[in-house]
């Protein structure tokens, strides 16, 4: 196994990666970074700006790194209270990976893409692999631009990249860093906490989603498979759930009946009508046999499993 850094590993999506990627492959093959030090101390974390191609490329060079997992991003909601700022990160970081790659730093690249590269003419049902892309949103452009320079490195330099589009992804290990999908992970540490949870998100607005698990069998699946299984060089979709809050808000009313929930929609309303409801992943399929693996009633379950533990709640009562 050759050395992996992964660039963001403090964040949703990089916590559970690092995990699995450690129990896998080993502790001491996988070396975290990110621009913030993490809660618990580890002697296999470095302190990186991304955003510093110099640094990137020292890291790169003192660990051996041969494999890169770049996590690091503003995202959704986020992004669109600092659109320059958030622009510039985003490419910045992309960029500085993308050079090194091509210069023999980096011998294998996951990027995520996300489902905010469509936009409101793209068809919102079944989103297919290729189709209209007109994102109204900074980190929407952010990731469209960035899966065609993915692309134009691959056929032009033969880096070898890999992406997916995620959709929302809904974890308990660590609450998402302000996407527009975050409300799907709030709403269960309300429910448990309080009984109630105020939605951003109107009652009926149905969107793509996928429990951690799967999204990181799916990064990890993509960058096992072999290069040339991979006839799609910018990003594959995945498909995981699609739910409404007021299914998902049902969903937990199962195991806690009391559960109430209201609706009092914000700007990120608008963020996520223009995205997808659903998403055709058969090109993922064909190529490397992606199917998820959770429907929504055994994520909410194991969702709530999970977090009555850490609220060191009665579990008695839900299961
Ligand atoms: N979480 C989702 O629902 C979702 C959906 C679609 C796509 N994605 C993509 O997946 C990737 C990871 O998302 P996430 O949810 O884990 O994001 P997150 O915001 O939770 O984590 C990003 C991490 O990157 C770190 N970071 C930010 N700027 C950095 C820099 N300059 N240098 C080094 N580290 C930096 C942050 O400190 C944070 O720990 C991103 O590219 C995101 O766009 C996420």
């Amino acid at each position: 196994m050759a050395k992996t850094l992964i660039i963001g590993s403090n964040g949703q999506i990089g916590t559970d990666l690092l995990n699995e990627l450690r129990l896998i492959y080993g502790n001491e093959q996988i070396l975290a970074s990110d621009i913030r030090e993490p809660e618990n101390f580890d002697h296999n974390f470095v302190h990186l700006d991304a955003t510093d191609s110099k640094a990137v490329k020292q890291v790169l060079i003192d660990h051996q790194i041969e494999e890169v997992y770049l996590m690091a991003a503003i995202l959704s909601a986020n992004a669109e209270k600092m659109p320059t700022k958030a622009w510039d990160i985003n490419m910045q970081v992309l960029f500085n990976v993308l050079e090194l790659a091509k210069e023999g730093y980096i011998k294998k690249l996951f990027w995520p893409s996300s489902i905010a590269v469509f936009g409101p003419h793209t068809p919102r049902i079944d989103t297919p692999q290729y189709t209209i892309m007109d994102p109204n949103t900074v980190y929407g452009i952010s990731k469209l631009a960035g899966e065609r320079w993915i692309e134009y490195y691959r056929e032009h330099y033969d880096v070898d990249v890999r992406s997916v589009r995620y959709p929302g992804i809904i974890s308990w290990k660590t609450m998402p860093g302000g996407g527009t999908t975050d409300y799907a992970v709030e709403i269960f540490h309300e429910a448990l906490t309080k009984g109630h949870y105020t939605s951003f998100l109107a009652a009926n607005t149905r969107l793509p989603m996928m429990y951690m698990p799967d999204a990181i069998r799916a990064t990890i699946k993509i960058m096992e498979a072999d290069k040339n299984q991979l006839r799609i060089h910018n990003s594959y979709n995945i498909a995981g759930i699609s739910f409404t809050p007021q299914e998902l808000a049902q969903s937990i009313q199962n195991y806690i009946p009391d559960f109430s929930i209201d609706y009092q929609p914000d700007f990120r309303q608008a963020i996520a009508e223009s995205w997808p409801e659903s998403i055709d992943d058969r090109m993922a399929f064909k190529d490397w046999h992606w199917h998820h693996q959770y429907d929504l009633e055994t994520m909410v379950k194991d969702m709530l499993m999970h977090l009555s533990e850490k609220y060191h709640k009665e579990a008695g009562f839900i299961f």
